[in-house]
């Protein structure tokens, strides 16, 4: 067991269980990068600002960058009564270049160092993030642009409704996305800050300068309030909702393409390599990853809930209770960058069952609103139009019967104003094409769509 950085008040030493449940290091040595950024910046300032010699600084920043070195090629191993990665890295430079190591936390602490950690990892991840959701929709665009014509139910209340084009239900997935990512690209606002130099809570009798370790580590702003440095998780919170709302989005994609790949509706195939096969059932195809990108929302969404809990009625500044912020982040961070990824795959290797699509919609009622409209055009109002097709469509249900197989004369019986070009009006791509409205389904509407993504995109 180490000797405790912070043993020179205590006269007994903590049993092995009790290290064992007050550490992070299991966890927090995801950290080490930043937390080396992040002591460089500190003694580089340090050294310029006369605290410790340049000499000192050299010495502190050579030992830093070797340790890093070391652990990346495996030959670093962490120690539990050690509590943290700070801790960790400190007892080890200290080890390796003596007292003038454990000059480096002077005028800071452990309190404003994992915050400097933090908010380094979780700017740089939301940035990846960023970049994912990125390519995921310029892959949701591909495959729209090359749909603009396919024609398939659209949906209320899983009921069919009306045709529509593969293209413009794909596309609703771009735009949830792209409000994603104008979320997170909000939030950097909030994450790039600046919390070096708040040491404990209250800042520091030394002259350290908190604007030069800001620049050094390349964060757009500061903390104005030391308190508020160390004791802030919103931007955690944060995080943690936009990732939670970019999974539910993914989990309402996740489960069309669970019924699009069913026997059932067999509108899309997914490529073998996307999917899975079963232990007892040789004919199965199981479309395994989809399910689990639309059941890992129950830990993003968890770790959202345990997060706000966590922080409800901490009093300020700093609290134990605000180690427990990072395996959540770090899991959900995980579960939201693997899911993009896979889904990103599963979409660019799909087969969109373009016939069968087109079958299913020239099997059902989905063009009832149009013959509604038709009759509109012959200047019947509205809601006599749709009683009239309402009785038609009994019609057809009590002959089996769909509204192209209607005979002219029985289309006549019900209005006269009826006419035979009333088999090509009902087509459904006709009813698409007539779709004209801006942000429409229709293929003229879809392609403007497609430009103003494009521009977005650029
Ligand atoms: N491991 C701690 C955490 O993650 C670091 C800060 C500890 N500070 C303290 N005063 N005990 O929150």
């Amino acid at each position: 067991m180490s000797e405790k950085a912070w043993g020179g008040r205590f006269s007994e030493q903590p049993e092995d269980w009790v290290d064992e449940f007050n550490a992070s290091i299991h966890f927090d040595k995801t950290l080490i990068k930043q937390d080396i950024q992040g002591s460089i910046a500190h003694a580089t300032m340090l050294a310029n600002q006369e605290i410790i010699t340049a000499d000192e600084s050299k010495q502190i920043i050579e030992g830093l960058n070797d340790i890093l070195q070391d652990y990346l090629n495996n030959q670093i191993t962490f120690d539990v009564s050690l509590e943290d990665i700070h801790l960790n890295i400190e007892h080890e430079l200290i080890k390796r270049i003596g007292d003038t190591g454990g000059k480096l936390h002077t005028g800071r602490s452990r309190n404003d160092q994992v915050a400097t950690d933090m908010h380094l990892y979780t700017k740089a991840e939301v940035e990846q993030l960023i970049k994912l959701i990125t390519s995921f929709q310029t892959s949701i665009l591909t495959v729209a642009e090359n749909h603009i014509d396919t024609i398939m139910p659209g949906y209320t209340h899983l009921q069919r409704a009306q045709p529509i084009s593969f293209a413009h239900h794909i596309l609703t997935y771009y735009w949830m996305l792209s409000r994603d990512k104008s979320r997170f690209e909000d939030s950097l606002k909030r994450i790039d800050i600046s919390p070096l130099g708040a040491a404990a809570l209250s800042g520091t009798t030394y002259p350290i300068d908190r604007h030069e370790t800001q620049s050094l580590l390349g964060f757009s702003s500061l903390y104005e309030n030391s308190m508020d440095a160390v004791s802030d998780r919103d931007y955690i919170v944060e995080t943690l909702h936009n990732i939670s709302l970019t999974m539910v989005h993914l989990s309402r994609f996740a489960e069309e393409i669970i019924f699009w790949s069913s026997a059932e509706a067999n509108f899309v195939t997914l490529s073998d390599a996307f999917s899975t096969g079963s232990s007892i059932m040789p004919q199965k195809k199981n479309p395994d990853m989809a399910e689990l990108i639309r059941g890992k929302v129950g830990r993003t969404t968890g770790h959202l809930m345990s997060m706000l809990m966590t922080l409800k009625g901490l009093p300020l500044a700093y609290n134990k209770d605000m180690q427990e912020d990072k395996e959540g982040l770090f899991d959900a961070l995980h579960t939201l960058k693997g899911s993009l990824r896979i889904f990103e795959g599963m979409v660019d290797s799909m087969t969109v069952n373009v016939e069968h699509l087109q079958q299913t919609v020239n099997n059902d009622f989905s063009n009832a609103t149009e013959l509604a409209d038709y009759l509109v055009t012959k200047d019947v109002p509205f809601r006599t139009a749709h009683e009239i097709v309402g009785k038609l469509v009994l019609w057809c249900i009590q002959n089996n019967k769909y509204l192209l197989d209607v005979p002219l004369s029985k289309y006549q019986e019900a209005h006269p104003l009826i006419e035979d070009d009333i088999f090509t009006f009902l087509t459904p791509a006709n009813c698409v094409s007539r779709r004209i409205s801006y942000g429409s389904t229709g293929q003229e509407a879809v392609k403007q769509q497609i430009k103003q993504i494009k521009a977005q995109l650029k």
